[in-house]
Parts: C-alpha cells; sequence; structure tokens
C-alpha cells in the first residue's frame, strides 16, 4: 500500500541516512520497489542496525551501502561531492528514549552534532552544484511529535506549537530540528522538516513498546508497564509514514514542517489488550493479558500523552493514513510470529 509518483523518484540520487535502522530501511525497500531511484545508504551500524532488514534489494544496481558515522564530520564532507545526492533524507538518529535517560552522551553526538556536521557538508556540496543542480536539491529532516512536549486530555500538537522537549532524546531531536531551520533560513539549504507520532510495524527493534508487549506475550513472560499504563500515544503504521514522506519530499514547501500522525490514541494498557487478542486469534489461544502485565516504576520525565493534529498535510498534500490500527498491528503481529528468532531475538 505505498503509493508514490515514481517519475519523480525515477534516476534521482538519493541518499538516506539511518537505512539500517528500522524506518529508513522501509523507505529504501519501497523507493527501490517502485521507481529507478539511486538509493545510498549511510549508517554507522549501531546496536539498532540491521542490514538484514535491506537484504532484499543489496544486489541491485541501484543500491549502494556505505558504514559511516556522522560523526566523522571530515568523512561525511568528503563523501558527498562524491555523490552528488538530489536529495537526502536524514533517519540517522539514536531513538530510543529509555536509552537517551541512561546515556545522554551518544544522543548529543549523533542527533544534535551529527545532524550539524551533515548540514555542514550540505552547506559545502551546494557550493560546488550550478544552479539547476542546486534549485532541485532538497533536505528532508525526518523528526518527531515529542519535541512538543506532553499533553493533557485535551488539544493536539501541530506545526505551530511551541517545542518542549522532556527528555534527552526529545531535546536532542529538538536541537536538530532548529538546526536544519536556521540553516535553511541562514545559508538558504532547501529544508523540509517532518515530525511524527509513534511509529510500528515489522522489522523494529524489539526495545520499543511494540515488539516488546508481541515478544512478551509470545515468550509468555511478563510485560513490564511504566506507572499505571495510562500514557497515551498516537499509533502511525510504518507504510503510512513512508507514504507522508515521499509526499513531502517530493511536493512538500521548502522551509516548511509537516506534522504526521495516526489519528489512533491508545493507552500503553489498552495496546496490550489489543495485541493479547491478535495474538490470540492468530495463534487460537487463550492469555489473558492481565496475568503478564507488571506495572513498574514510571519512567523519569515521562510524557502522559502524544497526538497529532494532521491537517496541514492532509489539507496540502491530500495524505491519509491507509491503515486502521487493526489492519497495522495484524500485520506487525503476524511479521514478528512468523520471523521470531528468525531474524530477531524479542
Ligand atoms: N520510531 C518512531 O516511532 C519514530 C517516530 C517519529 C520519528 N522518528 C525518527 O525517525 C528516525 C528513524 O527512527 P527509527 O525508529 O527507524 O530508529 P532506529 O533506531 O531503528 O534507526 C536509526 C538508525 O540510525 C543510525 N544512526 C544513528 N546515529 C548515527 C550516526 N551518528 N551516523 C550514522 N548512522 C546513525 C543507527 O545506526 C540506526 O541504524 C529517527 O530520526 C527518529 O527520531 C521515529
Amino acid at each position: 500500500m505505498i503509493s508514490f509518483n515514481r517519475k519523480y523518484y525515477n534516476n534521482k540520487k538519493i541518499l538516506v541516512t539511518g537505512g539500517a535502522g528500522f524506518i529508513a530501511s522501509h523507505f529504501i525497500n519501497s523507493l527501490l520497489k517502485g521507481s529507478q531511484a539511486i538509493i545510498f545508504n549511510l549508517d554507522k551500524l549501531g546496536y539498532a542496525s540491521d542490514l538484514n532488514r535491506v537484504t532484499g534489494i543489496k544486489n541491485n544496481s541501484n543500491y549502494k551501502f556505505i558504514n559511516l558515522d556522522l560523526v566523522d564530520k571530515n568523512k561525511i564532507k568528503e563523501l558527498l561531492p562524491n555523490i552528488q545526492p538530489d536529495l537526502i533524507v536524514h533517519f540517522a538518529a539514536e531513538s530510543h528514549v529509555d536509552k537517551s535517560i541512561l546515556n545522554p552522551e551518544i544522543f548529543i553526538e549523533s542527533n544534535i552534532l551529527g545532524t550539524f556536521n551533515l548540514l555542514e557538508s550540505i552547506r559545502n556540496l551546494l557550493n560546488l552544484y550550478d544552479s539547476k543542480k542546486r534549485k532541485n536539491f532538497k533536505f528532508l529532516h525526518i523528526s518527531t511529535d515529542e519535541v512538543y512536549g506532553s499533553l493533557g486530555k485535551d488539544g493536539f500538537f501541530s506545526e505551530k506549537t511551541s517545542y518542549d522537549p522532556r527528555s534527552p532524546y526529545s531535546a536532542s531531536k529538538a536541537s536538530s530540528d532548529h538546526l536544519v531551520s536556521a540553516w535553511g533560513n541562514t545559508y538558504s539549504i532547501p529544508v523540509i522538516k517532518t515530525n511524527c507520532s509513534n511509529n510500528y510495524g515489522p522489522w523494529q527493534f524489539p526495545e520499543k513498546l511494540i515488539p516488546v508487549v508481541i515478544g512478551n506475550i509470545i515468550k509468555n513472560q511478563k510485560i513490564p508497564i511504566y506507572g499505571d499504563g495510562t500514557n497515551i500515544r498516537d499509533w502511525l503504521f510504518v507504510d503510512d509514514h513512508i507514504n507522508a514522506i515521499l509526499l513531502v519530499l517530493e511536493k512538500g514547501e521548502l522551509g516548511n514542517t509537516y506534522c504526521i500522525g495516526g489519528n489512533n490514541e491508545i493507552s500503553n494498557i489498552k495496546l496490550v489488550e489489543i495485541i493479547c487478542n491478535e495474538i490470540n486469534k492468530l495463534n487460537a489461544k487463550n492469555i489473558t493479558f492481565e496475568k503478564l502485565i507488571e506495572f513498574v516504576p514510571d519512567r523519569l520525565g515521562h510524557d502522559k500523552r502524544y497526538a497529532i493534529d494532521s491537517s496541514k498535510i492532509k489539507n496540502e498534500l491530500g495524505w491519509e493514513p491507509k491503515f486502521t490500527f487493526k489492519e497495522g498491528i495484524k500485520i506487525t503481529v503476524e511479521w514478528y510470529v512468523k520471523n521470531l528468532g528468525k531474524f530477531m531475538e524479542i
């Protein structure tokens, strides 16, 4: 259900950062399946990376993997003129809130310094481009709704919401967003940003909530739930995120931000119940989710509720999520049940 204008992407050289990770690997697979785009996948291959995610396209002549850490300023500066990309989509980031609370430094390095190095290299690159190549160049920065902080019972985040990051992860992403805007404004780099709600889908690293829940139910192990389980997230199936990114990259207005959400607000406790029901259906079992839940002390500074108002991307670019949560979670659960132990230990 990925649909995009292949003509726009055919023969474009696209540098994708973080392509051995969850979301960017879906992006690369979809783009190479549906177009003649030429993809350069740059990743440092950190703990959450897995090149098996892109194994189906590794022999495609339009695909090249580059093992590089964005923290290495000189290497990235050297690389860009060799590739001469038409588009850059920047996914690479340390992405797990819990890890950012335990060890914030790597988040500052990868998410802030890494983005700074990339922007500076782009500034250098664009000086080497002729006016036509420069005019068509775009840099798309992939960010999160967590930069907006935490909502109470009512209201939604939108492009107009003030930044209020509350974890080291969201603060590092907020910083990178500001760098991107500033480099766009000061150095006329053609930038666009997206801020998306929580993604889920096949191949997500099993430190994130949904794969943890699926894995623990399958293994009949306790499911750790922070606090009282009433924290709410707005879940978006990864393919819907990819469709939004492909649309924004082609048609989004330069200098703009687009908020992307699933309109799927679900509390953590309800999420466990839904997933448990799905696994019961699939395996003809009768696991009682209440028995598996183990409430654990709340995450430090745990944001209460995220919810996105996606009107801008819907009205201006015609994007709509295509998957209901029921459809998306079915695909996700089936994938983990099938691939448990094969590709991924959960
Ligand atoms: N997962 C979500 O729910 C979600 C929601 C909204 C936005 N985002 C954003 O989307 C992007 C991708 O998220 P994800 O869930 O796929 O993350 P992920 O952790 O699965 O993958 C991130 C990838 O980036 C790479 N990386 C990190 N630092 C790097 C560096 N310094 N140099 C090169 N590569 C580096 C990692 O090795 C990894 O392969 C992130 O920017 C994240 O903030 C994620």
